[in-house]
């Protein structure tokens, strides 16, 4: 899994440097590929099923109020924009899965700000993840910084185990109480995926049936790590 997180983490470096303005959704998506397949891994989330239907790209590209799950397009990036751009590797039947989200050019200070903010709320639940403490206590310091900073925490979509498969045990939700959930153990491996909105809390699902999207249309960011759970505290596979 180490192996799948370090060529995922080299395939956004390479990606997120030709996000600019003019550049098509699409284009991102073709480079992931390219480059994944150059490390002899497979891009994990290519035919995904879910809901009965097939993810048809490699790449996940989600602009503005879209929060997750954005299919690559023509659609062409403009300055002010804020673009998430998740992506999964499988190497030798492992999985990796990581997140981030940049500005297109220079944005909106407040939609910096969110940038920002949701960054860090993902360094301190990765800082949460330690054997003898819960899924709850990510969640829990994920929200109170999150939304002490003013901003609200997605609740309908969460992190998860990660393994032979994508989505594994347990879920890890991004709110949540101290103490309780699931307990983490030595050799568990998660992925911490906070979503937040400058709105509210409160999403629905696009017409392509895959797009997640604020129902008030307010700006989203995704931060993703996958992390190993080790005596000697949280391992990030993805960086
Ligand atoms: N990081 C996303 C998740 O954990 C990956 C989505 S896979 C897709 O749900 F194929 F559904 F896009
Ligand atoms: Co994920």
């Amino acid at each position: 899994m180490a192996h799948a997180g370090s060529i995922l983490a080299k395939v956004l470096q390479r990606v997120r440097k030709v996000v600019k303005p003019g550049v098509r959704t699409k284009d991102l998506d073709e480079l992931a590929n390219k480059l994944v397949l150059s490390y002899k891994a497979r891009p994990a989330f290519l035919g995904y099923v879910s809901g009965g239907r097939r993810y048809p790209a490699s790449l996940c590209v989600s602009v503005n109020e879209e929060i997750v799950h954005g299919l690559p397009s023509d659609r062409v990036l403009a300055v002010g924009d804020v673009v998430g751009l998740d992506f999964g590797v499988i190497y030798d039947g492992w999985y990796a899965d990581s997140a981030i989200t940049l500005p297109v050019g220079p944005v909106h200070p407040q939609a910096a700000r969110l940038l920002a903010v949701t960054e860090r709320a993902l360094q301190i639940g990765i800082e949460a993840a330690r054997v003898g403490s819960t899924v709850g206590d990510i969640g829990h310091a994920i929200q109170v910084y999150a939304e002490h900073q003013g901003f609200s925490v997605v609740r309908d979509l969460v992190g998860h185990g990660i393994g032979r498969a994508l989505h594994e045990d347990p879920q890890v939700p991004n709110f949540g109480n101290a103490n309780e959930g699931a307990k983490l153990q030595a050799g568990m491996v998660i992925a911490i995926e906070p979503m937040l909105s400058a709105g509210g809390k409160a999403i629905t699902l696009a017409d392509d049936g895959w797009t997640y999207k604020t129902a008030d249309e307010s700006l989203s960011a995704h931060f993703e790590h996958t992390i190993a759970i080790t005596k000697k505290g949280p391992k990030v596979l993805t960086r």
